[in-house]
């Protein structure tokens, strides 16, 4: 069985729900405390063996690769002041040199094609995928690790769901679920945004690990919910071909594509913080 050591971020979608801030900044690089969402899902993914991160970019996403260059004048000047914490700190954050790729998606046409937009860099290998603005939250076990860890045991596919309340079943992809083994579950069908009738509550929740033969269905183009190419549609049709599991992730999720949520990740990580929790809870009382 191959390694999965390649990550495509899909990061070209328009992010409308954080408009007008998303006029200028990528929803990619909206800080959650003091680190942009796209951060935590590099991060996520070195914790789990990845060493090539491929980045589906788009226009307006230039701070993107801007972010994961070297800031020469920036690390002078810190170094100058003798302000070695900081230069830490950005250290931490570099990519080593070719490990980071980032390739366009011309038109937002759905994330089933921004992820075939990275069809060659990925070539003949399993890779996985991480939607940045879901901080899925276990710094002791970080989900695509616990991810890497079924697909040791499993193959094929497998993707990370939770469960959610059923009235909320028709803003995610839906899985049909089979024979269940602690917090793995077979999968038998897929179903994108169900508005009746879901098979489950079991939502798909932003991170994959998948064959590279799904990128023989994405060129297909077939549009699915919203009129776009879904990554929900192609998966479907790896099902019975391909091994296919759900694992439910451990940990805290923070859908950060919702400005609700995107405010609550900030407290709660906020709070996790020995710098910052006495002083957060405190305003947090005052309210
Ligand atoms: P979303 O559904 O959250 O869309 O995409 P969005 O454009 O980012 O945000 P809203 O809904 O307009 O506020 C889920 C993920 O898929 C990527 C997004 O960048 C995000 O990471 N995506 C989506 C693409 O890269 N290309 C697309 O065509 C669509």
């Amino acid at each position: 069985m191959k390694p999965v050591r390649k990550a495509v971020f899909p990061v070209a979608g328009l992010g409308t729900r954080f408009l007008p801030a998303t006029k200028a900044v990528p929803k990619e690089m909206l800080p959650v405390v003091d680190k942009p969402l796209i951060q935590y899902a590099v991060d996520e993914a070195r914790a789990a063996g990845i060493e090539q991160m491929i980045f589906v970019t788009g226009r307006g996403k230039a701070a993107i690769e801007d972010y994961f260059d070297i800031p020469y004048e920036l690390q002078a000047t810190l170094n100058e002041k003798g302000k070695h914490d900081i230069l830490d700190l950005i250290a931490d954050t570099r990519l080593a040199p070719g490990h980071a790729a980032f390739i366009r998606q011309q038109e937002p046409l759905g994330l089933g094609h921004a992820v075939w937009c990275a069809r060659d860099l990925i070539g003949d290998e399993p890779f996985a995928v991480l939607l940045p603005d879901e901080l899925l939250w276990n710094p002791a076990s970080p989900c695509l690790k616990q991810m890497t860890e079924t697909y040791a045991a499993k193959g094929g596919n497998v993707v990370s769901v939770l469960e959610v309340p059923e009235a909320h079943t028709d803003r995610y992809g839906i899985v049909d679920p089979g024979a269940a083994d602690g917090a793995v579950t077979e999968v038998r069908g897929l179903v994108e945004k169900p508005k009746t009738n879901p098979p489950s509550r079991l939502a798909v929740v932003g991170r994959y690990i998948l064959q590279p033969e799904i990128m023989e269905l994405l060129a297909k183009g077939e549009r699915g919910a919203g009129n776009e190419i879904q990554l929900t549609d192609a998966m479907a049709k790896l099902i019975g071909v391909q091994p296919f599991h759900a694992q439910t992730f451990d940990g805290v999720r923070h859908d950060c594509g919702d400005k609700a949520g995107f405010i609550q990740a900030n407290v709660a990580l906020a709070l996790e913080r020995a710098d910052l929790a006495d002083d957060v809870r405190a305003f947090l009382k005052t309210l």
